[in-house]
C-alpha cells in the first residue's frame, strides 16, 4: 500500500490489517501508553473543502504518532492547480513532507496528486469517495456487532461519494449492503456491478426505503446535500421526502438496530434529533473511530518501520 485512494485498491488482508492495527492502537492509547513511530514525520493537509472530523483526527492522530502536521487551505497557496499545476504542487510538497493528505472537490486531484507524489497521498473526501470514513465505520461495525461477515447495512439517502466507499468496503469484507435512493440519486450502476464482481451480491439498489431496513443490522445515512451541491439544496430536500431515517422508518426495522451517520448530520432532513440521540445510535463512536483508524493508517503508510 502505497497510497490511501479509495478502498478498491486495497486487498482485504490489507484492509483487515489495517483494522487490526486501529483497534491495537486504539487500546493502546486508552490505556496511556504510545506509540512515537512517526517521531518527526510531517503531514501535509490539503483542504478544498471544510472539515471538524477528518482535520482534527488527522491532526490529532500524527501528534499522538510523535509527528506533526501542516493545515493548507487553497488560498494560501493560490488554488489548487491554478497558481501552479497539481503535479507540481505533488512534487514540492514531497520535497518537504513525508504524507499528503487531501479533500478535494475533483477526485483527478487526488489521483493526480497521487501519480507526482514521492510520498504517500490520502483520500480525505472527494465528490467520488470518502474512504477514511468507511473504515473508521467498519472499525465501529466490528466493536459493537463482534464481526463484519454478513453484517447487513441498510444505506438510505443520496448515493454519494460515502454510499460509494462503503459499498467497496461491503465487498471486500463480505458484508451486504442495500442503497436505498430516491430516482435519479441512486449509486451509480458502475460502482454496483464492480462492487458485485469483487464479491457476488455484496451491493443492491432501491427505491423503497422500508424493503431495505428490513432485516438490516444497521441504519447509515448522510446528508441529501454534500459539500458544493449547495445550490440543489430545495429541490433535494424535496426529492428526498419519505427517506428519512426516523421512528417511523425504524419500525420497519428490527429492534436495536444501530443507527450510524457520518455527520454532520441535519436534523429534521436527513434523520431525526431522537434517531441521533437513540440508545441504539453508535454515530458518536463513528466519530471517535476517525481518529483510532487514521492513527493506523498514517503509521502503515508513513512509518519505516510498520
Ligand atoms: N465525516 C466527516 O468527514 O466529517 P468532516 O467533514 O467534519 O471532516
Ligand atoms: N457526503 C458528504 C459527506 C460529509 C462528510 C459531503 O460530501 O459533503
Amino acid at each position: 500500500m502505497r497510497h490511501f485512494l479509495s478502498i478498491s485498491d486495497c486487498s482485504a488482508e490489507e484492509l483487515n490489517d489495517l483494522l487490526a492495527e486501529s483497534i491495537s492502537l486504539k487500546k493502546l492509547y486508552k490505556t496511556g501508553g504510545r506509540d512515537v513511530c512517526l517521531g518527526g514525520k510531517v503531514l501535509a493537509m490539503v483542504f478544498e473543502k471544510p472539515s471538524l472530523r477528518t482535520r482534527i483526527s488527522f491532526q490529532v492522530a500524527m501528534s499522538d504518532l510523535g509527528g506533526s502536521s501542516i493545515f493548507i487551505r487553497p488560498e494560501d497557496i493560490g488554488g489548487i492547480g491554478k497558481r501552479e499545476p497539481i503535479k507540481d504542487m505533488a512534487r514540492v510538497l514531497s520535497r518537504y513532507v513525508d504524507g499528503i493528505m487531501a479533500r478535494t472537490f475533483e477526485h483527478n486531484t487526488v489521483v493526480e496528486l497521487a501519480r507526482f507524489a514521492t510520498v504517500p497521498v490520502i483520500n480525505a473526501l472527494t465528490e467520488l469517495s470518502h474512504p477514511c470514513q468507511a473504515m473508521a465505520d467498519m472499525l465501529t461495525i466490528k466493536e459493537h456487532l463482534g464481526q463484519l461477515e454478513g453484517v447487513k447495512i441498510a444505506y438510505v439517502g443520496d448515493g454519494n461519494n460515502v454510499a460509494r466507499s462503503l459499498a467497496f468496503a461491503a465487498a471486500k469484507l463480505d458484508m451486504k449492503l442495500v442503497v436505498a435512493s430516491p430516482k435519479g440519486y441512486e449509486l451509480d450502476w458502475g460502482t454496483v456491478e464492480k462492487t458485485n464482481s469483487i464479491k457476488a451480491e455484496s451491493v443492491s439498489i432501491t427505491n423503497d426505503p422500508i424493503k431495505a431496513v428490513a432485516g438490516a443490522d444497521v441504519v447509515y445515512t448522510d446528508t441529501w446535500v454534500s459539500m458544493g451541491q449547495e445550490n440543489e439544496k430545495q429541490k433535494r430536500i424535496k426529492d428526498f421526502e419519505g427517506f428519512q431515517v426516523n421512528d417511523d422508518l425504524l419500525k420497519s426495522a428490527p429492534p436495536g438496530v444501530k443507527i450510524m451517520h457520518c455527520l454532520p448530520a441535519y436534523r429534521g432532513c436527513e434523520i431525526t434529533d431522537e434517531a441521533v440521540e437513540s440508545p441504539d445510535s453508535i454515530i458518536f463512536d463513528q466519530s471517535e473511530n476517525r481518529l483510532h483508524f487514521q492513527r493506523a493508517l498514517v503509521k502503515k503508510l508513513m512509518s519505516p518501520t510498520a
